[in-house]
């Protein structure tokens, strides 16, 4: 092979290294100075081919013309690899392009009801107290003047814990710690968790939420009472919502009743969702029971108040339409991200 030959394989192979490293127009310009100018190393070697002898000078024109066109094929490549480089830079600016949607959180029906629901009463003056979940005998029956016999405190519908302890089946037992630590005059509410020992259907659920209300002063009425929930049934249910008391019993209360909202389907007209009655059953309220006022230390005589349970997710599914409380736990969020 002629020496000439040798340079220009030399030659194409330091082009083909430069321009595969090459990372903008501006370099393989310099690379088509550096080989291919007037003064560049091929171009000096092309020149120089005068002086090779006739014999050979076929040969290294062949040479010389691969080159030449490998060189070209180098040039194009990184022109090329260049470009879709470019393509991709402007593609990720193209603000034609519909915008990423961005996920944001939300807040469970659940929470929503309960977060709504304890601003509401603080805006009517309640305080929030709480309690644990694992409660005592004495504060979740006994002090509520459950007697030892009622069918709510049987092993068949709550969880007890070998230590004689057992998981709150209602909010009620932080009335009675609340009474147990202060003095009266007290009106807190205790939002919170719940369990029963319930077969899960359409509307039970082994664990669900109640929001618990205890006003206590002289002179606390039934009157008082029913203007408070029907303040929060408006705030909650919307402004037309009506409110109705029907006679019940709860051994914490007496008297005691159960309060209903006019159904928000219909109006109170009648429909498929309040059973054509009107209304919807919302939960239990009463007067706080004198042998309550005497478990925490109370003077019956002096003091009187009323005290109030609802259950969350009944007025989350009320409020959203939903039919079974167990979507509420599913935690589904094709479901969820709805509301
Ligand atoms: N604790 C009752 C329940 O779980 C609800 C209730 C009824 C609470 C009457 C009260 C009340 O404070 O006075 O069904």
């Amino acid at each position: 092979m002629n020496e000439i030959e040798t340079h220009l394989q030399e030659a194409l192979i330091q082009a083909q290294q430069a321009l595969a490293a090459v990372t903008s127009s501006a370099e393989i310009e310099e690379c088509h100075i550096r080989f291919l100018g007037r003064k560049g190393q091929i171009t000096a070697l092309l020149k120089s081919m005068g002086a090779v002898p006739a014999a050979e000078r076929p040969q290294v024109g062949r040479t010389a013309n691969r080159v030449k066109q490998e060189i070209d094929v180098a040039f194009a490549a990184a022109r090329a690899a260049l470009d879709r480089q470019d393509r991709v830079v402007v593609q990720a600016l193209d603000v034609t392009l519909p915008g990423r949607r961005r996920h944001s959180g939300f807040l469970h029906p659940v929470a929503r009801v309960m977060d709504d629901a304890v601003a509401i009463f603080r805006r009517l003056g309640f305080v929030v107290a709480d309690g644990p979940d694992l409660e005592t005998v004495h504060h979740n029956f006994d002090a509520l003047n459950t007697p030892p016999e009622h069918p709510s405190r049987d092993v068949k519908d709550t969880f007890y814990l070998a230590d004689g302890r057992c998981l709150r089946t209602q909010t009620s037992p932080v009335q009675i710690r609340v009474m147990e630590r202060q003095p009266p005059p007290v009106r807190i509410i205790c939002p919170g968790r719940c369990y029963r020992r319930d077969t899960p259907d359409a509307t039970h659920s082994m664990n669900f939420h109640q929001i618990e209300g205890l006003y206590v002063d002289r002179q606390v009425s039934l009157a008082d009472l029913k203007g408070v929930l029907g303040e929060f049934a408006r705030e909650i249910m919307g402004p037309d919502v009506k409110i109705r008391f029907r006679p019940h019993f709860f051994p914490f209360t007496e008297p005691s009743i159960e309060y209903d909202f006019s159904c928000i389907m219909c109006g109170g007209k009648g429909c498929g969702v309040c059973k054509h009655s009107g209304w919807l059953e919302i939960s239990g309220a009463g007067m706080v029971d004198p042998a309550v006022f005497t478990a925490v230390g109370y003077d019956p005589e002096t003091w009187t108040g009323y005290a109030f349970g609802m259950g969350i997710e009944r007025i989350a599914m009320i409020r959203h339409a939903i039919n079974d409380i167990r979507l509420l736990y599913e935690n589904d969020v094709r479901f969820l991200a709805q509301f």
